[in-house]
């Protein structure tokens, strides 16, 4: 793991409480400037309407957004995907909905991780009832062999194992989303660590 002098108290939990780092700060950094070529200079000059997944797209939101050199324009979804804090849900619930008009527009919908799909799936179907003039996915963790619903990102930042993950981002009960890494949680951390493979 990377030294960072911004985020010392996160980089010493980090330290702690995870059993092992998937993907270091700096590998997100290059993988997420890689995403922000592919992507720019897949819609040119064309505009992009970017839809992103709260809470856990927003890191990776700021930062690929901000190196995108088309035209673009940025709204949120919100969905949750936990009934309780720690257990999936089947039907993942839309809490608040996006606002910009997306019709025969470009769009670009961002989320942490693609899992078992669900969350995605939900998302697309969504924003399809709009009628894009083109409708992308971008994620950056896919956790291929985990699919209920088999559903493919047209972005991938990293493929990585069936393995619970934080940071980034992403949470478990709320906790992790400020640490610049992505890693699994020691057992210790986990409740319950039963459902956490
Ligand atoms: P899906 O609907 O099962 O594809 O899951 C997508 C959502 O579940 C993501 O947007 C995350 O919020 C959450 N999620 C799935 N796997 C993980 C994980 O390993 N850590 C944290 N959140 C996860
Ligand atoms: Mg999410």
């Amino acid at each position: 793991m990377t030294e960072s002098a911004s985020q010392p108290a996160a980089q010493k939990i980090a330290q702690k409480e995870l059993a092992r780092v998937l993907v270091t700060e700096e590998q997100i950094k290059q993988r997420i400037q890689e995403l922000a070529k592919e992507i720019s200079a897949t819609y040119g000059n064309e505009e992009l309407t970017v839809i992103s997944i709260i809470n856990g797209a927003i890191l990776f939101t700021a930062d690929l957004f901000r190196q995108l050199t088309c035209p673009t324009r940025l709204d949120c979804i919100r969905i949750s995907s936990y009934s309780d804090s720690e257990r999936p849900i089947s039907d993942p619930e839309l809490l608040d909905t996006f606002r910009l008009n997306i019709n025969n527009r470009h769009t670009l919908v961002i989320d942490d991780i693609l899992d078992t799909g669900r969350t995605l799936k939900k998302v697309v179907d969504l924003l399809l009832e709009e009628e894009p003039l083109s409708l992308r996915t971008c994620v950056l963790l896919d956790k291929p062999n985990r699919r209920d619903i088999p559903y493919e990102a047209d972005f991938v930042g990293f493929r990585i194992p069936d393995a619970f993950v934080v940071g980034y981002g992403l949470d478990f009960d709320e906790k992790y989303r400020n640490l610049p890494c992505i890693g699994v949680l020691k057992a210790e951390y986990q409740n319950p660590p039963q459902w956490i493979v």
